[in-house]
């Protein structure tokens, strides 16, 4: 079928310009003046409107199982949730427990995920350590496209990595070219500061964020920073929530490291009264991790995403219902730690970044879609509206509002941390792989229809991580002899 997006603007990372974009076959075959469809063909009149690449969330969690239960959208309604949203591919996460083979938790996903209403990737977790974990990660990459591992610094007794871990891993991944991320939490800290809040009778969400606090998290994306550096590998750190790690951040690639960042929309907008709600599952309801923050770290998120410090913006979709929040009645450290966000990332992003003059359309472009293609291979496939590329597009109507409600919201989860923010900015079509999935409120999205997006490790940006390494020890070689 083909389709022909007429007279709207196209924004892409660079510039916004007039075009009618026409897509057939999947992908985008034309962009200019005037096209023409043949007959039978779609058309969509995006008169006064911006049609921007489809966006990708690098940070989902489908039907994850965590702490107990799992989370409750799955690979078809969290991705169908994302299109009514405007985001056409996500990056979700194998999460091997200690001890299982990556390859088998990576195909557990795989089929979890073939219900998936829009493209998908994945990062792999590494949890634990031994040859064959070593030999896994070169099976991943070298056959079946995953090019980023992720380490969890938290959740100990569970699926943290310890610093033996973080070593090893980020060596092999350096060896193939691959990317490593890491959630930076201070697991011990957290474990043990969890302990003593319980000890003094501290037993309801609000003492999640005390749990942990912004130091833990600046302790730990300083530590895979420094670790990265020392091994000359890149480095990226997911969900960055606290001023204290961003300034990290800064200071490192202030000084020629290469670090991505990803910061939530949720941690851009929420602040941390949420945990002081009198009612207990109002604040379960925001228990996630990193927690949502005071105040001035929200605007610091906003001037490190200005500044360019922070690449990406995701949303850490994890989905658990009251009923599953429960699970932590009488302990908060129970709480199955997770929100949702994927339909609303865009709006959100749009109406608090470009309203506010914070983003232009195409820096909006660059941390919902861009970067994220950029960083994880898969532009320009995906994130650029160019002839070649998959036909992901949304149909972006600045004038238009909306409430956010989990009343009307397509996520499958009985709550939205965005509950009642009428937001300007909404995708009124939403085009995946050159079909209609979105149209005025009207969600096609089909069970099945998305893909596998294997993602090539990059030779090139590990190349240049290597000899940046071996510049600074010369360099500091140079300087031990005087
Ligand atoms: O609270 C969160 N973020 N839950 C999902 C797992 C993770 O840490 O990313
Ligand atoms: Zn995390
Ligand atoms: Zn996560």
């Amino acid at each position: 079928m083909t389709l022909l997006i007429r007279g709207g603007t196209v924004v892409d990372a660079n510039r916004s310009y007039r075009a009618d974009v026409l897509c057939d076959g999947g992908t985008i075959i034309a962009i200019g003046d005037a096209l023409s469809a043949p007959p039978g063909s779609e058309i969509v009149d995006a008169g006064g409107q911006y049609v921007m690449p489809g966006g990708i969330d690098p940070h989902t969690h489908m039907e994850l199982p965590f702490m107990g239960t799992v989370a409750s959208d799955d690979f078809y309604t969290g991705t169908a949730a994302g299109l009514a949203g405007g985001t056409t591919s996500i990056i979700d996460f194998v999460i091997p427990s200690p001890q299982q083979s990556l390859l088998e938790a990576f195909q557990a996903w795989r089929g979890w995920a073939e219900k998936a209403a829009s493209d998908y990737g994945f990062h792999v977790a590494v949890t634990w350590w031994d040859e064959s974990v070593s030999r896994e990660m070169g099976t991943l990459v070298q056959q079946h496209g995953v090019s980023s591992f992720k380490h969890f610094m938290a959740y100990k007794n569970a699926i943290m990595a310890d610093d033996e871990i973080l070593v090893n891993s980020f060596a092999r991944s350096l060896e193939l070219g691959a990317l490593p991320t890491v959630h930076a939490e201070n697991g011990e800290l957290v474990f043990k500061l969890q302990r003593d809040l319980l000890a003094r009778g501290l037993t309801g969400p609000e003492a999640h964020p005390l749990s942990r606090p912004p130091e833990v998290e600046a302790e730990a994306a300083n530590r895979a920073m420094r670790i990265a550096e020392v091994l000359g590998v890149p480095v990226y750190i997911v969900h960055v929530s606290a001023k204290d790690a961003l300034d990290a951040i800064a200071r490192a690639r202030g000084e020629g490291q290469r670090v991505y960042a990803e910061v939530l929309a949720g941690h851009l907008v929420i602040d941390d009264s949420v945990y002081r709600d009198t009612d207990w599952g109002r604040a379960a309801a925001h228990v996630m991790s990193p927690p949502f923050r005071s105040r001035e770290h929200q605007d610091a998120l906003w001037q490190g995403l200005q500044a360019g410090h922070l690449h990406t913006t995701a949303t850490d979709h994890c989905c658990f219902c009251a009923d599953q929040k429960a699970m932590g009645r009488d302990d908060f450290t129970k709480i199955p730690n997770g929100c949702a966000g994927i339909e609303d990332r865009m709006s959100i992003l749009w109406h608090h970044g470009v309203n506010t003059g914070r983003l232009t359309p195409s820096e909006f472009v660059r941390v919902t879609s861009t970067n994220a293609a950029q960083i994880f291979n898969l532009y320009p496939r995906k994130g650029a509206v160019a002839v070649g590329a998959d036909a992901d597009l949304v149909v972006w109507d600045p004038q238009a509002t909306r409430t956010i409600s989990a009343s009307t919201h397509h996520q499958r989860i009985d709550f939205n941390v965005f509950e009642g923010m009428t937001v300007q900015g909404v995708a009124t079509h939403t085009v995946a792989r050159g079909k209609l999935v979105w149209v005025n409120g009207d969600l096609r999205a089909q069970r099945g229809a998305g893909r596998y997006l294997p993602r090539p490790a990059d030779a090139a940006y590990f190349a240049a991580g290597k000899l940046m390494n071996q510049r600074k020890v010369v360099q500091a070689v140079e300087r031990a002899a005087g």
